[in-house]
């Protein structure tokens, strides 16, 4: 498994990290947390609000980097957005760009959502190419073909995907259509697309996350006609207009299970609510198998009970419903731990690694043999300064600081912010000793961490 320098110099750079997080381990939490919406419901929800032509409203928003990143996206396609706390009025009448800017797709990925609504309501839709991200090329060629299956022309010309419905209706046409790998992106894409189109629209082998689901109920709230949503096949019949809707979006099952983690991780007992748990069935039994407890507590919420070790096991990754890969960084932390061999496969992404380099200079001992990570429970980690490489891998490296003894500086805290919201205030309000400080006070350790890096990666 290789990883490019690139990144992790660029990141090393003070001016990419105004602040780091101090961390000291071996601080046991308890009472309870709250769990906000789901990151990967409200970006792509945010996207299919650009469908609506009147008002509709969002609850439950998440405030995150990304989230406000997509808001400045749909202000910039001009339509009226209004927060209003975790609730977001979006109005769609005066939409009226075909074109998503460069400079915010090139900082968000989930931007290139807008091009299935755009070429719904506008019959065009100019939308940057999404370049890759640390954990992989992310490439758009199933969004591409199934638009092009809905009668688009599709040209990808200088960076842009151009798309445009030929002909004076301007209108899409269903089809039939079955998606190589069951892409998140591309059946959310395709499923706003459809909702427009003339006619039906069957997608074969789409995505099952609850993401899509969350995203079809709220397309059906607008007006849409989606059935299957959750299933291996989703038909959409076609409507010419969609009108408003107030819509609660889903507790995040990815921050849900990487508290559930930290619980087991740092052997102690809270309970966090809400919580969707069907969302979280996979974590749920791996969490069991090595050894804690997940109790249902009143009607949406869970407690963690750890185990008095924590046992080996192995995990792959797997579209829904099987393991997330956006919680594997996580769960390796948690089995850095184990009093065992573990096996980790990601088949999910080609560069999902990269928190192993780091999880290494905190005393863990993991191998990595193409996809799979050959993780060796040790009896402890131990702080250090860490820099962090992608979201999910600053949540693991969090994860492994609040079991490590003595103090972590973390590095990248950006990454977190686009994903958690608050995690730090989160985890101090439930007894651990983590603050957020202005970057100058860890730059010093980044050459080590830059250093170390290189080392682990010849
Ligand atoms: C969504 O990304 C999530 N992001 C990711 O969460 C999540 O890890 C991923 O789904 C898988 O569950 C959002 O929802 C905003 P994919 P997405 O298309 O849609 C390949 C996080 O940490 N592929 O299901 O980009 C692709 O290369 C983020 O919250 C194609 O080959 O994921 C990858 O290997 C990270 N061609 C695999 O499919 C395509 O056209 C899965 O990607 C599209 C995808």
């Amino acid at each position: 498994m290789t990883a490019s320098l690139g990144s992790l110099e660029k990141k090393a750079s003070p001016e990419a990290d105004p602040s780091v997080l101090q961390i000291w381990g071996r601080h046991p939490l308890q009472g309870k947390v709250k769990i906000s919406g789901a990151k990967n419901a409200a970006l792509v929800l945010m996207a299919g609000a650009l469908l609506c032509p009147d008002e509709c409203r969002l609850r439950n928003v998440p405030s995150l980097a990304d989230v406000k990143r997509m808001g400045q996206l749909l202000s910039a396609l001009g339509l009226k957005i209004k927060w209003d706390g975790d609730n977001l009025e979006i109005n769609g009448r005066h939409l009226d760009k075909s074109e998503a800017p460069y400079e915010l797709v090139s900082q968000l990925r989930a931007s290139f959502f807008a091009i299935g609504p755009l070429l719904a309501r506008l019959g065009e839709a100019h939308v940057p190419l999404p370049g890759g991200c640390a954990i992989g090329a992310r490439p758009v060629d199933i969004h591409v073909r199934g638009l092009q299956a809905l009668g688009a022309n599709v040209q990808i010309e200088h960076g842009m995907v151009r798309a445009y419905v030929p002909g004076n209706s301007r209108r899409l046409k269903g089809a039939k259509f079955y998606l190589d790998y069951p892409s998140v992106g591309a059946t959310e894409t395709l499923m706003m697309a459809a909702t427009l189109a003339q006619g039906e629209t069957t997608l074969q082998n789409v995505a099952q996350e609850p993401e899509v689901v969350d995203l079809a109920n709220f397309c059906n709230a607008l007006g849409a006609r989606i059935r299957g949503a959750g299933t291996k096949t989703i038909v959409i019949e076609g409507v010419p207009r969609l009108g408003s809707a107030d819509y609660e979006i889903i507790p995040d099952r990815i921050e849900a299970g990487t508290f559930l983690v930290a619980g087991a991780i740092t052997r102690s007992q809270f309970s966090l609510f809400p919580v969707v748990s069907e969302h979280l069935i996979p974590v749920i039994s791996k969490l069991r198998e090595v050894g804690a407890q997940i109790i249902p507590e009143g009607s949406n919420g869970l407690r963690i009970i750890p185990g008095d070790t924590i046992k080996p096991t192995d995990i792959e990754t797997l579209p829904y419903p099987g393991f997330p890969t956006d919680m594997q960084a996580q769960f390796m932390a948690l089995l850095t731990l184990s009093d065992g061999d573990s096996a980790i496969r990601e088949t999910v992404f080609e560069n999902r690694l990269r928190h192993v380099a780091e999880l290494n200079r905190m005393g863990a001992n993991i191998r990595v043999k193409g996809n799979v990570a050959i993780v060796r429970g040790v009896p402890t980690l131990s702080g250090a300064p860490v820099l962090a490489t992608d979201l999910r891998a600053s949540a693991a490296l969090v994860l492994a600081a609040l079991a490590a003894e003595g103090k972590t500086t973390l590095q990248g805290v950006h990454h977190l912010d686009r994903g958690y919201e608050k995690l730090d205030l989160k985890l101090q309000q439930l007894g651990a000793k983590i603050q957020r400080e202005p970057a100058t006070a860890g730059m010093e350790k980044d050459a080590t961490a830059l250093q170390s890096a290189k080392s682990a990666l010849k």
